[in-house]
């Protein structure tokens, strides 16, 4: 018994996955370091928006939000978002990666508003470091977490329901992080998702391709957004929270 305590006490980290923003609450995340993911598309686009030279990305709730925000604010703001996979009416753009463009972005404040994905960066306000991850920056993140202790991986699912997708990346984030360092509790959840990730980390696509959201973004002419956001670790940054913003780090 004492030598179990003596190992749960020298654990260096504990990993938990949570598969929606559904089921985020603020205990779930508060004091802990918490990684949103929304492979489609939230922030594989906040990911590549800042690797192509955004200043900084604000997360907000509502498309009324994001129009207030850049109505009170001089700098050179870009709205972006969607609704039902589709452009804001009056933003300046959708979600995809590719309106990211350098020459489009570069010093402008990005700010987003999506379905899925600025819910969940929201919802975990609490959290006490807030990174944001896709498959494009997975590496990167993965190590700027090897200081913490309690890390939660967010799912940012659709419409409040678990994503192949979301699961497959936070599945391979755990993996990252346990071939870092094997000194790690794991959830039931982040086991279960490391698994699924390992079941088609070659092929992910045969599966991640059946998904729901996967399906609507192709019907919606979307393929280039789908092959982009499932290549991993082609864009080296670490993107953290810093005040209400996220920033490259
Ligand atoms: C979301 O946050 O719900 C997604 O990024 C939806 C989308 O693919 O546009």
């Amino acid at each position: 018994m004492a030598d179990k305590r003596k190992i749960l006490k020298t654990m260096t980290s504990k990993v938990d996955v949570i598969f929606s923003a559904s089921e985020l609450s603020d205990g779930k995340v508060e004091g802990k370091a918490v990684v949103v993911v929304d492979v489609l598309r939230a922030t594989s686009v906040m990911v590549t928006a800042l690797n192509n030279g955004a200043n900084k990305v604000l997360p907000v709730l509502s498309p009324t939000e994001a129009f207030e925000y850049k109505q009170g604010n001089g700098e050179k703001i870009i709205l972006a978002g969607e609704r039902n996979a589709d452009r804001i009416d009056g933003f300046d753009y959708g979600n995809s990666p590719w309106e990211m463009k350098p020459e489009v972005i570069s010093g402008a404040i990005l700010v987003m508003t999506t379905t899925n994905g600025t819910l969940a960066i929201r919802g975990a306000d609490k959290a006490s470091d807030l990174f944001v991850a896709s498959f494009l920056n997975a590496e990167a993140t993965a190590l700027a977490l090897s200081d913490h202790k309690e890390i939660v991986l967010i799912g940012s699912g659709t419409n409040g329901e678990f994503s192949l997708e979301d699961t497959l990346c936070t599945g391979y984030l755990v993996d990252l992080l346990i071939k870092a360092n094997d000194d790690i509790l794991l959830s039931d959840a982040a086991l279960a998702s490391r698994q699924l990730y390992l079941s088609v980390e070659n092929d992910m696509w045969l599966l991640a391709s059946n998904g729901r959201h996967y399906q609507i973004l192709k019907e919606k002419g979307r393929a280039e957004d789908l092959n982009y956001c499932f290549r991993k670790n082609e864009v080296p940054i670490v993107c953290k929270r810093v005040g209400d913003f996220i920033c490259s780090v």
